[in-house]
């Protein structure tokens, strides 16, 4: 057995919620009993009490063509609707909705008034620019409110958003609005990323531009541009809107439409196993139940009086879920932040806790990490005694950064709630109740009430308590994903192929003796860096890409402050490699040439040249030899090499370097 895992599982440390705590929180027990007795009806009851349905729905699942689920289908509703204006006829318009902070130092607030009004005037911009129920919109913004504005009008209309992460390249831009057939892309001029304005609109027009073979992009009719940055940009004519000339001078009055359950909400691109990124489809009341009820129970809401912060973009699924739709339709006053933890000093994280008393606190391992080898000092200049709730998201933290973030960001009192879910779950799957679980550093505990989970073996049983396999959710839930956006059959074949109508996550696990579960990590070819996936194939393909490179192989190599690295080994061709000129010049070039293909995301730590790649007889690449080599370890074994010998002269090639 691996000795880390092991390790894990002899992890004894155990906390209790203060009886404060649990005495006032949102979730008790008889969550997990209603949940037990009749799963449908319970999410039937969550949808009922959480929501304002427009049409009351009568069917809660239709799952008679797996793995096409449908969720309270003859329902309707506008999700827009229930992130906005229902708190404002509640009498809650005055309640602050963003607490917005700009990485220099401007910030703003807004109300639920002031932005259910915002929204309805996009809205009316959008339906001027002729986006119906329906159309795809793009969406490349920094993190400012205006994100939030366009995915809540977008809804509003029943038309479906595509946020695409503001760090990707001009490429993966136009790869995304290609397959979704986008007609309008809404962007910003730039926003600011470490004390410098990072530019949008420029990667927005190279990618409407014509882009090698695949022509001129014939389906973006306009172009909606935020003024953000104060950079100076390029403009098309007829094609591009300032959105401070458009969205102040429309309507603040708009009726939501309701739209069927089923009705598509948005696409989130993700990376799998193959080099082209999956569109994920989310639809409505779904989605937005399971939304509510776990961020609502999770991170034990109280309106009136919490503030939240989710530090993540709304470019991943963790924006989508916990910063916009979440929070949102549970009428929650939250902060979002523009910029890096580290701008303008590496305390700002802190001094944001501080200024808006932050009480319900979620963030990443990989941040986590990065705060504590600069050392307790930063935080502890702020006061962070608002916090009363911690979360984790995105990969499995150590045991380590749990009790660090706990000690030092939690002051030994709040309890950690380390989530485990996917873009494709659309919500939390896994995690503790903040009032009711004794919580174990580094697992992520239990099924959350009406999910059901397993962990499988290879043949499709369970394993037993103390043993490891594969993670499945083994019953449809609510904000499942519908599908793969125009790949039915890639749907299928990627995540139902397996167990059948049990959904294969990609992840391993194991159980503890008391049933808890640890992650352990994606056993397929997907990277974990800093809790974004990659996967080897597209940073493969971009690396092919390139006129040096011959041939190229990719590994995560665990890393540790952002929990996984990219690791690349790369074959030159034999043509190029006198004007490539050295090892240390190819390392680099390959390095910005996938930064600019994909994303700075997606750079490699390291790429190795060399002249051989291990192979198996039938040509598969051992990636896990290379992995092997990436950390440092012995290379493990070697048997099924076509050619033995390779491994030695790659780790020779490597430990040279
Ligand atoms: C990993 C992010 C361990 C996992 C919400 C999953 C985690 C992938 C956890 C999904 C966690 C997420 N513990 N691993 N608490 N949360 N993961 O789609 O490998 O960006 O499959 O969604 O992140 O990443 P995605």
């Amino acid at each position: 057995m691996n000795p880390k895992i092991d390790n894990l599982l002899t992890e004894t440390r155990r906390f209790s919620p203060s009886e404060a705590f649990a005495a006032n929180a949102i979730a008790g027990r008889d969550l997990y009993e209603r949940a037990e007795t009749d799963r449908l009806e319970f999410w039937a009851e969550q949808s009922r009490e959480l929501l304002d349905w427009e049409k009351p729905f009568t069917r809660v699942l239709d799952w008679t063509n797996p793995p096409f689920a449908k969720w309270f289908e003859d329902g309707t509703l506008n999700v827009a609707y229930n992130c906005l204006d229902r708190h404002v006829e509640a009498g809650n318009g005055d309640r602050v909705a963003l607490h917005w902070e700009g990485e220099p130092g401007d910030s703003r607030s807004l109300t639920y008034a002031e932005l259910t009004t915002e929204v309805k005037r996009l809205s009316n911009v959008l339906i001027d620019l002729g986006i119906r129920a329906g159309d795809r919109v793009a969406i490349y913004l920094p993190m400012i409110p205006e994100a939030i504005m366009a995915m809540l009008a977008v809804a509003r209309l029943g038309a479906i958003h595509s946020v695409v992460f503001g760090g990707f390249s001009a490429d993966s831009l136009r790869s995304r609005i290609d397959d979704a057939s986008a007609k309008l892309v809404i962007t910003a001029d730039g926003g600011y990323r470490k004390g410098k304005v990072s530019a949008l609109k420029p990667a927005v027009d190279a990618a409407l531009a014509p882009r090698g073979e695949l022509g001129v992009q014939e389906t973006v009719k306009n172009v909606l541009v935020v003024k953000r940055g104060e950079n100076t940009v390029d403009w098309t004519e007829g094609r591009d809107l300032w959105w401070h000339d458009v969205v102040p001078a429309a309507s603040p009055e708009h009726t939501p439409e309701a739209f069927p359950s089923e009705n598509p909400l948005f696409i989130l691109y993700t990376s799998g196993t193959t080099g082209s990124p999956k569109g994920i489809l989310h639809t409505s009341g779904g989605y937005l139940t399971q939304a509510a009820f776990t961020h609502k129970n999770i991170f034990d809401i109280h309106p009136e009086t919490d503030v939240y912060w989710c530090t993540a973009d709304i470019g991943w699924i963790t924006g989508h879920t916990y910063v916009t739709y979440g929070p949102l339709a549970n009428g929650t006053t939250q902060v979002i932040y523009e910029g890096t933890p580290d701008a303008p000093h590496p305390g700002r994280w802190w001094e944001i806790i501080e200024k808006y008393g932050v009480s319900i606190f979620y963030t990443a391992p990989t941040a986590i990490r990065s705060f504590m080898k600069l050392g307790r000092k930063i935080p502890k200049k702020f006061d962070l005694s608002s916090l009363r709730l911690l979360g984790s998201v995105g990969e499995p933290i150590n045991p380590e950064a749990w009790m660090w973030f706990r000690k030092v960001i939690g002051g030994k009192l709040a309890p950690i709630v380390d989530t485990w879910w996917q873009t494709e779950t659309g919500a939390i799957m896994i995690s503790a109740l903040p009032g009711l679980t004794e919580t174990k550093p580094g697992s992520a505990q239990v099924a959350v009430p009406g999910i059901s989970i397993e962990v499988l073996g290879d043949s499709g049983s369970a394993v037993e308590s103390g043993s490891g396999g594969l993670l499945v959710v083994s019953e449809p839930w609510p904000s499942m994903l519908r599908g793969i956006w125009g790949d039915p059959e890639r749907f299928k074949e990627t995540y139902w192929e397996k167990f059948g109508d049990k959904y294969f996550a990609g992840d391993g696990a194991r159980l503890d003796e008391d049933g808890d579960i640890w992650l352990l990590g994606r056993v397929d070819d997907v990277m974990n860096v800093s809790g974004h996936r990659l996967s080897t194939a597209e940073i493969e393909s971009a690396l092919v890409a390139h006129p040096y490179t011959a041939e190229a192989a990719v590994v995560g190599a665990s890393d540790e402050t952002t929990g996984q690295a990219v690791v690349a080994f790369v074959i030159i061709k034999e043509s190029q490699l006198e004007e490539a000129g050295g090892a240390a010049h190819i390392s680099d070039a390959l390095r910005a040439h996938v930064a600019a293909q994909i994303g700075a995301i997606a750079r490699p730590r390291e790429v190795f040249v060399v002249n051989e790649l291990p192979k198996t007889r039938s040509g598969k690449i051992m990636r896990r030899l290379l992995r092997d080599v990436a950390e440092g370890r012995e290379v493990g074994d070697t048997t099924t090499l076509a050619d033995t010998s390779v491994m030695r002269i790659i780790s020779d090639r490597v430990s040279a370097n």
